[in-house]
């Protein structure tokens, strides 16, 4: 398959410090023509994704925390006149933050989750619209198996965020398709990043590569291709939808 269409495009990855926003940062600059790395807390990994994009296509390196709205205008803007424009956005920053229980976990925590996930995602696409109606571009958002399934372990705000998440892209689908504008989501399932070495013993991370149909867990670039075909005219009349990365893993009855 090939990515002619996303030649000369220019690509926003918020979260492309590390994991799946880096991979899939490097993977656009192997096929389009300017890319934005996004970091906050790990500007080690943001300098290092942009060594590898910087060997293929222009870009630039943006620092915020997308929790926060000026920042995030100012690094949608910065990115945007570097660029000369905006033509795909992936919502990738976010994170589980700690594993914790709707019984014990803190009204903070609830609402650094919404933060970070959903309110990010608000915010970067709010910030960006102004350009992508005017190449009528397209956004992915990165939601979660989670989302679908509740979670596990401590992951059930997280998981809820992550439905909110996945509602946003369908009702965005809607909005933007008379800009003609699309909007669709990629739902990783146990995608091996430092997510899961942070948040998953090596013990679960081994049982669900076991339970998953395809004998292992996924990696990043598993989940950048399917963010590419999505942005590229591959999917041309695909809005609103998603794709499950996860070896099978839910796959129902
Ligand atoms: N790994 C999985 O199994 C899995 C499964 C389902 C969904 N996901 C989702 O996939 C996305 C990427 O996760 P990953 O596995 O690649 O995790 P990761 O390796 O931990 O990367 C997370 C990225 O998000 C950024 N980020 C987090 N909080 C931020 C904030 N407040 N402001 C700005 N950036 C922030 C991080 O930037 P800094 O480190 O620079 O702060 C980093 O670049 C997330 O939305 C996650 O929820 C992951």
């Amino acid at each position: 398959m090939t990515y002619d269409s996303l030649k000369n495009k220019k690509v926003l990855v918020t979260g492309s410090s590390s994991g799946i926003g880096k991979a899939t940062a490097i993977m656009f600059a192997q096929h389009s023509g300017f890319v934005g790395v996004h970091y906050f807390r790990t500007k080690k990994g943001g300098e290092e994704t942009f060594e590898q994009v910087k060997k293929n296509s222009d870009g630039i390196l943006l620092c915020a925390d997308v929790r926060h709205e000026t920042q995030v205008n100012e690094m949608v803007e910065q990115f945007a006149q570097a660029a000369g424009g905006i033509d795909i956005l992936v919502n990738n920053a976010g994170s589980l933050i700690d594993r914790q229980s709707f019984e014990t976990a803190t009204l903070q925590y609830h609402e650094d989750i919404y933060a970070t996930n959903v309110r990010s995602t608000f915010l970067a696409t709010k910030a960006a619209l102004p350009h992508l109606k005017k190449s009528k571009g397209n956004i992915i958002n990165i939601g979660s198996v989670a989302g679908h399934n509740g979670g596990a372990g401590g992951s059930g705000i997280y998981a809820a965020a992550k439905a909110a998440v996945a509602t946003e892209t369908m009702a965005m689908a809607k909005e933007f398709a008379t800009y003609g504008i699309r909007v669709n989501s990629v739902m990783p399932g146990l995608i091996e990043t430092r997510f899961h070495e942070k948040f998953s013993t090596a013990q679960r991370r081994k049982e669900v590569a076991e339970q998953t149909p395809l004998g292992r867990n996924g990696t990043a670039e598993d989940v950048a291709k399917a963010i590419l075909f999505l942005a590229s005219d591959q999917a041309s009349f695909i809005t609103g939808e998603y794709i499950a990365v996860n070896g099978g893993l839910y796959v129902r009855a």
